[in-house]
């Protein structure tokens, strides 16, 4: 039997079994591993020195809890921006850096680099994966590539336009349930509460062309979207549960995947409903007959979607991106439009503007109703719009992953491996971008001011 010399080790000769030698082709490749990593790690630390650094809660947590989804969070970054203006380090635990932009030079950098360069990272979305699989927002790579390609015609001007008859009906709803209420004596109301109803009401009519008169009476699905959106934002806030294996064993983690699974059979009752329907009159005719009256919803243009070897999008797939559609969609414009109304309840002077601004462009009109075209006529409305979405953005930040190292304007490096979180929040209140950036000032987006940014 062949002897194995492992004197080196201060063992004598030893029979060279194959354990053996897997054993020592497996350290070889850890320490490689582990050798490569390392020198990776200090590389890395060397680039980020270059970048300040808020002080730690101690060397083990890093800034792990600094900046949470709270108030309280935002306004350390509103003070983290103030002390850093082009943006810092911070570290999740003792081995993992992030780096936070939050000047548009920056930001600009990243955010203009390719999907390849500076794909999307999903450390502040992956909690959403169960429910939203491998839709737009969370898929990444050559599938982020081909759906992107296929979907874009769900967001023609064309399909748009005709959207803007459902969102005057949807708030037609909202506004006489709110006379109801008010003559009914409530005197106060929860904006958001009736806003969520309303963009979920009119999402599902644009997504699925389904009625559930949801503004007026429960709705399963909509009260399965509205807790889901509720748990997600309850597991990002206890760190501890980001670790999805605890998470599941708590009753939120149970009751997340019951409704997930209830939201997944709604959507997917919907496409089956639809592919059953329609074979006898052939999809594409019917299609393609729907689409030049201009009736497309989204299950319509999702199942005429194909890529360039004529594929078809799968159910799973369609699945993913109705649902897709169904949350990136309702939060983000229920939390902006509620804001826009609290700003110009704050501000009663610019209220009166806007309201002026609509009673004239609407003045001697049968019904009174925006129509597409209006939307350019409006533009006082549309800087308290675009003002309180820099003062109360939807989105708090987005992040990305550096496959290569990026280099910044100023010559500052983002290594290639590290994560980096574009703070939207940040960038909106970044005192070196916007004099007075905790001041509801409209202004700021008049067309002369904005020509200099
Ligand atoms: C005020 C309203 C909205 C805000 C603030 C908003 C915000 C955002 C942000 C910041 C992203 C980028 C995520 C990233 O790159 O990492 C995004 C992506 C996305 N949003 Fe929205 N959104 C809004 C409305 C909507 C609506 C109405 C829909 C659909 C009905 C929608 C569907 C999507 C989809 C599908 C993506 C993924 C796009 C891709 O990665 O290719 N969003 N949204």
């Amino acid at each position: 039997m062949p002897q194995l010399s492992l004197s080196w080790l201060g063992l004598g000769p030893v029979a060279a079994s194959p354990w053996l030698l897997l054993l020592l082709v497996g350290a070889s490749w850890l320490l490689a591993r582990i050798r490569a990593w390392t020198y990776t790690f200090y590389d890395n630390l060397r680039h980020l020195q270059c970048f300040p650094q808020p002080p730690k809660q101690n060397w083990f947590w890093g800034h792990l809890g600094l900046v949470t989804s709270t108030e309280q969070g935002m306004r350390v970054v509103t003070q983290l921006v103030a002390n850093y203006p082009q943006g810092f380090v911070n570290w999740m635990g003792p081995v993992m850096p992030l780096v936070t932009l939050c000047h548009p030079d920056m930001v600009r950098t990243v955010l203009s680099a390719s999907a390849a360069i500076a794909p999307k990272d999903m450390i502040l979305s992956r909690f959403l994966k169960p429910w939203l699989g491998d839709g737009l927002l969370l898929s990444g790579g050559d599938k982020w590539s081909r759906h992107r390609r296929m979907l874009t015609p769900a967001f023609h001007f064309n399909i748009l336009k005709s959207y803007v008859r459902i969102f005057n009906d949807s708030v037609n709803i909202m506004h006489a349930k709110w006379k109801r209420l008010t003559s009914e004596g409530s005197a106060h109301l929860d904006m958001f509460e009736h806003i969520s109803l309303m963009t979920l009401d009119s999402l599902q009519k644009c997504v699925f062309s389904f009625d559930s008169n949801c503004q007026e009476k429960p709705s399963e699905y909509i009260s399965a979207v509205l807790e889901l959106s509720a748990l997600v934002t309850k597991q990002h806030q206890q760190i501890i549960l980001h670790m999805d294996f605890l998470y599941h064993l708590t009753s939120d983690g149970r009751r997340f995947r019951r409704i997930c699974r209830l939201v997944h059979d709604f959507t997917d009752a919907i496409i089956q409903e639809r592919c059953r329907t329609l074979p006898d009159q052939g999809l594409d005719d019917l299609l393609k007959a729907k689409a030049k009256v201009k009736t497309l919803d989204c299950i319509d243009v999702l199942l005429l979607a194909k890529d360039e070897d004529g594929k078809e999008l799968s159910d799973e797939d369609i699945q993913a991106e109705a649902d897709t559609f169904m949350f990136g969609g309702h939060d983000t414009t229920a939390s902006g439009l509620s804001w826009v109304l609290y700003n110009l309840a704050r501000h009663p002077e610019h209220q009166e503007r806007c309201r002026q601004e609509v009673r004239e462009l609407l003045r001697e009109r049968e019904p009174e109703e925006i129509e597409w075209d209006d939307l350019a006529q409006l533009p006082f409305l549309t800087m308290c719009i675009k003002e309180s979405l820099r003062l109360h953005p939807p989105t708090m930040g987005i992040s990305r992953c550096c496959t290569q190292d990026i280099v910044l304007p100023d010559g500052r490096v983002i290594p290639k491996g590290v994560i980096c979180i574009i703070s939207i929040f940040g960038t909106h209140h970044n005192p070196s971008v916007c004099p007075d950036p905790e001041v509801y000032d409209p202004f700021c987006f008049d067309p002369e001011n904005i020509k200099e940014r």
